[in-house]
């Protein structure tokens, strides 16, 4: 097992999804980093880098004015090349060919996923930062991007509502969030929606049909559904195509915001959070931690293994749908 002592260069990389405040966090590691003592090398496009052997030396410089910007200085990809035994053999040689003895990955399961692969079959410390603006990772309350993600749809979804509101119609606003609702429910809390139709629940239960049988209230007119894109939930398209055919006295128009959820200059709480956390990970590695993904738990830096930080469960909090229920009255 490579010891705390052996390690000399730390490798950072970015991968999967973009997330505003991954430069935060970019900037955090390698400053953090140097300041130990440690040598930086950034890999570009995440794992694709590190089989092509993207790798260039850094400096404290180099992640000058960057705090505030979205996407990553390092780029990203979806590699499918890392997937394979070949893929990972050949980043494992690059590692060595570039002198790097440990790595911190930034990203969310499936970067994850890929680094506790990759550990399990070299002697790599690694250590993780969730970076995705899902926030569908175990054991963090927050994961870095998830924050931002949350303050555009906000703003896209008011400008919606006065939309809404003049034609009285029935708007279903898609937001991304893969397999998890955290961004529809506490996008629909933080824009007074109506409802949220979140896959956690969908799967239970028939959630579009709870809703028109409640029914709007009257003098409202208009309504505001966020929509968690996912088959389960059948997206916002889907949804609304259920309406016109089941509810035809709606007048119902849909919205899916995609990818501009992903852009922007992270804000206050995710560059703290970069910070907090890129830090963290320099901590981490010093104490002799390794494959663990850092975690925000009230506020305190817990270290997660990954095994734990991949689970498919984390949990959403029901009482916000109740909350959501009660204030939409
Ligand atoms: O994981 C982040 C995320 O934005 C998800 O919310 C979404 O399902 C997915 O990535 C979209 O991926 P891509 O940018 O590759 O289309």
């Amino acid at each position: 097992m490579a010891t705390t002592k052996a390690i000399k260069t730390i490798g950072v990389l970015t991968s999967g999804g973009d997330a505003p405040g991954m430069n935060a966090a970019i900037r955090a590691v390698t400053r953090s980093a140097i300041f130990n003592g440690f040598k930086v090398k950034g890999i570009y496009r995440g794992y694709k880098g590190l089989v092509n052997n993207e790798i260039v030396d850094f400096k404290t410089y180099h992640v000058s004015n960057i705090i505030h910007h979205g996407g990553t200085i390092l780029k990203t990809a979806r590699c499918s090349e890392f997937k394979t035994a070949e893929g990972r053999q050949q980043a494992y040689k690059n590692l060595k060919k570039n002198g790097i003895d440990a790595l911190v990955v930034i990203g969310g399961d499936g970067t994850l996923s890929g680094a506790k692969q990759f550990a399990s079959e070299y002697d790599i410390p690694i250590v993780g930062l969730p970076g995705t603006i899902d926030n569908d990772l175990y054991g963090t309350d927050h994961t870095i991007g998830y924050d931002t993600a949350l303050n555009t749809i906000m703003w896209c979804v008011d400008r919606i509502r006065d939309t809404a509101a003049s034609h009285e119609r029935l708007f279903f606003i898609e937001v991304m969030g893969r397999e998890a609702g955290f961004l529809a429910l506490n996008g629909a809390l933080a824009c007074g929606a109506e409802a949220a139709i979140i896959p956690e629940i969908s799967i239970e239960q028939d959630q579009l049909a709870e809703l028109i049988q409640n029914g709007f209230r009257e003098s409202k007119g208009s309504a505001i559904v966020l929509v968690a894109e996912s088959p389960v939930t059948g997206g916002a398209m889907g949804l609304a195509e259920r309406v016109r055919k089941e509810y035809p006295q709606y007048d119902v128009r849909v919205t899916i915001l995609g990818h501009l959820q992903r852009g922007g200059s992270p804000t206050a709480m995710d560059r703290i959070l970069a910070s907090r956390m890129g830090a963290a990970a320099i901590d981490a590695l010093l104490e002799g931690q390794r494959n663990i993904m850092i975690g925000d738990d009230d506020e305190r830096i817990v270290y997660v293994p990954f095994s734990k930080a991949i689970r498919q469960n984390k949990p959403i909090d029901r009482d916000l749908l109740e909350t959501l229920k009660r204030l939409s009255l």
